[in-house]
């Protein structure tokens, strides 16, 4: 095993000021995979000082967006070169099955291909005149980057979740602190020697694994930071969205969800099944867009569950890296105790447990669960309110669309949202009703790099991905200019 106890500050690999580290588990067999470093404050404060030095005087800000695409893109070179080994090392870091750890490292490479494009773009319309009633004058409209950006990323993509910020903000000409989640810090690592191997100049990414407290507090409170990206939960977006007030630091915040999913009576029972099973089981659930709460019209309630139990008692469940399996542990112990609790309080709440939500039988070690099945969920209990993030679906009956779009819509967070009916109008129209960041029509979860990603509500602040995504990182300047040859004569006549 190649050792990952170096942090990545000013395009070099150095100890830790503390010596601390921390193990890395393997969740399939609660193994350590290894030992990690454990940054503290002074390893942040080098970071952001090295990544201020880099915005200050370094080359990358001042390159043209078409210069710092070759760069972008020798990244996404990189990545797909090593695509194979780095989603084996997502698996031995999360859980989830290779498939999807391939599925994930593919649209990492895909993501900084994409922000490599925008980057050259960016250089045709940097700079846009403005028309002015008062023809004395000229202005234009001017994008330059934010200055030095802080990410805070999860554990449930960890690659990926690294391109969505470390991509744009590159493109944008920021430079950039990255701190990846404890539970899963080491493709993080790997990026940043796949960005460095890449040329990018010193300073521009740096690296530092930690904890949340001990890392990624110093880091959201640093006043050295212009721009703060977060994802992860609410409570600690809160933490971040406090510490980022005291020097009005521009944030944006992608957190929780609990979004629904509203199927009509006159929707194919398979393709309902399917797409149910996508929106809560891929990743193990654990995915901030996942469609946790589904509402089925009373009509389909009783088959479409029978259905939905067949299909999931089929699901192949074991370690990530075995050929069939479709669904790994859950990450942690502490998300697995987390899980199990939510069961056993839905239980308690009068939620009938239709399937699952047990250790299988056949795993003596490993995070492992049985995906859960709960019907006839009460509308006020806590598992159809509150973000589980595991593999533990929630569904109850509706008769009218009316009904069914208030339920949907009932909810503190406004994520993610999905609809199924074969008329198209009524899944249009519906789709317009959720209040809700995303809407799936007829599908759950498809996430493509090019549409806005984020939430209404507490689910979060701002839009990733997209053009929306590089304007995170943009800042916008207007330059006016007096042309008149007439003195201004106000003061002087
Ligand atoms: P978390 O939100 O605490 O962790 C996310 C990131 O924030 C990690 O890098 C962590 O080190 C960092 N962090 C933690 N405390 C911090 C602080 N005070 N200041 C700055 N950074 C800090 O999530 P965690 O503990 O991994 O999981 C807790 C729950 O959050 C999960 O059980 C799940 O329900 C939910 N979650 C939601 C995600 C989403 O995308 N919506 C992603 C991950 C977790
Ligand atoms: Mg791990």
């Amino acid at each position: 095993m190649k050792s990952y106890d170096l942090l990545y500050i000013d395009g070099q690999w150095v100890s830790p000021a503390e010596g601390g580290s921390f193990e890395t588990i393997d969740p399939s067999n609660e193994c350590v995979i290894t030992r990690v470093a454990a940054a503290t404050a002074q390893d942040i404060d080098l970071a952001v000082k090295a990544a201020r030095r880099a915005f200050d005087d370094g080359p990358w800000p001042q390159m043209t967006g078409a210069e710092r695409a070759i760069v972008l893109r020798r990244i996404a070179a990189g990545i797909r070169e090593r695509q194979q080994t780095l989603a084996e090392l997502e698996v031995r870091d999360n859980g989830k099955p290779l498939p999807e750890a391939l599925w994930d490292i593919g649209d990492t490479a895909g993501c900084f291909d994409f922000y490599a494009d925008l980057a050259e773009e960016l250089d045709g319309h940097r700079e846009q005149p403005i028309a002015l009633a008062d023809e004395r004058f000229s202005s234009i409209a001017r994008k330059e980057p934010m200055g030095v950006a802080g990410a805070i990323i999860p554990w449930n993509f960890p690659m990926l979740m690294a391109a969505w910020k470390v991509a744009p903000a590159l493109a944008a000409g920021c430079c950039m602190v990255l701190k990846p989640s404890e539970l899963t810090p080491l493709t993080a690592l790997e990026l940043a020697d796949i960005a460095h191997q890449a040329g990018l100049p010193a300073g521009v990414l740096n690296v530092v694994t930690g904890l949340g407290s001990e890392a990624g507090a110093p880091l959201s409170e640093h006043p050295g930071i212009d721009k703060l990206a977060f994802t992860g939960s609410v409570p600690t977006g809160t933490k971040i969205m406090q510490s980022a007030a005291r020097d009005i630091k521009n944030i944006s915040l992608e957190l929780g969800g609990k979004s629904p999913f509203i199927i009509f009576n006159d929707s194919d029972i398979e393709a309902a099944v399917e797409w149910i099973m996508f929106g809560i089981f891929w990743n193990q659930g654990e995915v901030c867009s996942a469609t946790s709460r589904v509402l089925v019209q009373r009509d389909l309630y009783e088959p479409l569950l029978k259905r939905l139990v067949e299909q999931t008692r089929s699901l192949s469940i074991g370690n990530g890296l075995k050929e069939g399996v479709l669904l790994g542990p859950l990450v942690s112990r502490g998300q697995y105790d987390k899980v199990l609790e939510a069961i056993a309080k839905g239980q308690e709440e009068g939620a009938t447990l239709l399937y699952g939500g047990t250790r299988p039988a056949d795993c003596e070690k490993g995070y492992f669960l049985t995906p859960a099945i709960f019907a006839d969920v009460p509308e006020e209990s806590w598992i159809w309110k509150e973000e589980i993030f595991g593999p533990v679906v929630c569904v109850r009956p509706f008769d009218d669309e009316a009904e069914a779009l208030r339920s949907a819509n009932d909810s503190r967070f406004g994520l993610a949202a999905a609809v199924m009916s074969r008329d198209l109008q009524r899944a249009e129209r519906v789709a317009r009703g959720l209040r809700a960041g995303i809407v799936w029509v007829n599908c759950s979860q498809p996430t493509f790099t090019e549409a806005p990603w984020g939430g209404y509500k507490q689910s979060g602040i701002g839009r990733e991905l997209g053009e929306w995504g590089l304007n995170n990182y943009l800042e916008t300047k207007q330059i006016t200019r007096y042309d008149s040859q007439q003195p201004w004569g106000w003061y002087i006549k």
